[in-house]
């Protein structure tokens, strides 16, 4: 197919087949899904690897039950971001800061002290409303090029531009930039946080490929898509967050600016690393964890072992899918949104419950659909007095804690 940022071909990575939009959540179980290909390609010429095929935004968005998790990692990760936005003189004290896809605005509350003034921008109108009330200003729109016209009214220009786990949520990244570069203070910086290809394909987190990841970003795709837009990035910085994410820092092109080493550095160590070999690899390995998987949690039930599965996760829906749980082996999905209680996880049929039920009485095995939240969540059920459930990780690979 085509390449969505600089249009030349691509080649198919891998073909997951197809499944529902990995969020959508249901009312019933047994309720009709539409179901969509999850195909993975890369670009011949300009390193950019992303879904094949998207589903419009507003069919994803308009009604969403992801809401940013309290969690003592993120937290520190909020800690840590303002941190360096500070010692950067990114954040000052008569700024503004434009959030996209601020989410119920746990971020931005953490920027708060540091600016003039935040605003939140995201397309969920059930987000928006617990934003607001909660006293993150947040507008309940799309961000492109119009909504950027409308903020730039509104609140004049910022001189931070946030899209952290967002920017790769939009077919059509361009648009995005339209808006950006129209909004953004000239000497402003747009921050992006994205899970990162190389720890991506180097953990084998197959299960980040999903309907709402429409592109899977490094710092070769980002410089290819940017410099269509008069942007560059001048530093990155490597997270742990999501199972490893990169922060982009990123300017308008102007003359003086100092890159930082990392970039060049980073751009270099994918040049090593991201081969055909490292991908042929990625989807044997892939493979692999699907077999060991299928073959644990068969081991276990045959031993009338009871599975329950920890976060209800798009990722673990990807994972649940592709593996082929459903509600026959695993009936119940613990997690602590309280919107996603009492619904049913796509295609799977898995009841999703609170933590408090999960834990009242707790299975033989939790299967740990949040992974990325690995030692925090084994740490809280240990702490509620359950010493006795295992853990199944299956991502770097499967493993029992
Ligand atoms: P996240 O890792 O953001 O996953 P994805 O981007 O794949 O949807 O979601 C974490 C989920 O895990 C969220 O639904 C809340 C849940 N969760 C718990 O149930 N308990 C916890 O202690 C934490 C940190 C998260």
């Amino acid at each position: 197919m085509t390449c969505r940022i600089c249009l030349s071909s691509t080649h198919v990575l891998l073909d997951m087949g197809e499944s529902p939009p990995a969020n959508s959540l249901k009312e019933a179980a047994n309720q009709p899904e539409d179901f969509y290909p999850l195909v993975l390609e890369r670009c011949n010429t300009c390193a950019n690897v992303q879904l094949r095929d998207c589903i419009a935004p507003e069919k994803l968005y308009s009604r969403y039950l992801y809401m940013t998790p309290d969690s003592p990692s993120l937290t520190q990760h909020y800690a840590f971001l303002a941190g360096e936005l500070t010692d950067r003189a990114v954040l000052r004290s008569g700024s503004l800061v434009v959030e996209i896809g601020s989410n119920t605005g746990k971020f931005l509350r953490h920027l708060q002290p540091f600016v003039r003034k935040v605003v939140g921008i995201d397309p969920a109108a059930n987000i928006c409303e617990v934003a607001n009330q909660s006293g993150i200003e947040t507008i309940c729109d799309f961000f492109n090029d119009t909504s950027a016209e409308v903020l730039k009214e509104r609140f004049g220009r910022p001189a931070l531009i946030v899209a952290r786990h967002c920017f790769a949520h939009n077919p059509d990244p361009h648009e995005m930039l339209r808006g950006v570069t129209r909004l953004l203070d000239g000497d402003g910086y747009f921050v992006v946080e994205n899970a990162y290809l190389l720890n991506t394909v180097e953990n084998n987190e197959f299960d980040q490929i999903y309907h709402e990841h429409m592109f899977y970003y490094s710092i070769r795709s980002m410089q290819a898509l940017l410099a269509q837009h008069g942007m560059h990035i001048v530093d990155v910085l490597m997270v742990p967050v999501h199972g490893g994410s990169i922060v982009f820092l990123i300017k308008k092109i102007a003359p003086g600016d100092q890159l930082g080493a990392a970039v060049e550095e980073g751009a270099r160590r994918e040049d090593h690393a991201l081969t055909p070999e490292t991908f042929n690899r990625f989807v044997a390995n892939t493979l692999e964890i699907r077999r060991r998987l299928r073959e644990k949690v068969s081991d276990l039930l045959g031993t009338r072992q009871r599975i329950y599965t920890y976060g209800a996760t798009a990722k673990g829906n990807t994972l649940l899918n592709f593996v082929g749980i459903s509600a026959a082996e695993i009936p119940f999905c613990v997690d602590s949104t309280p919107a996603k209680h009492g619904r049913y996880l796509p295609k799977s049929n898995i009841k999703v419950i609170s933590e408090e039920e999960g834990l009242a009485s707790p299975p033989d095995y939790f299967l740990l659909t949040a992974w990325n939240y690995r030692d925090e969540i084994i740490a809280k059920v240990r702490r509620r007095g359950n010493v006795r459930s295992k853990f199944i990780v299956p991502i770097p690979s499967v493993s029992v804690l």
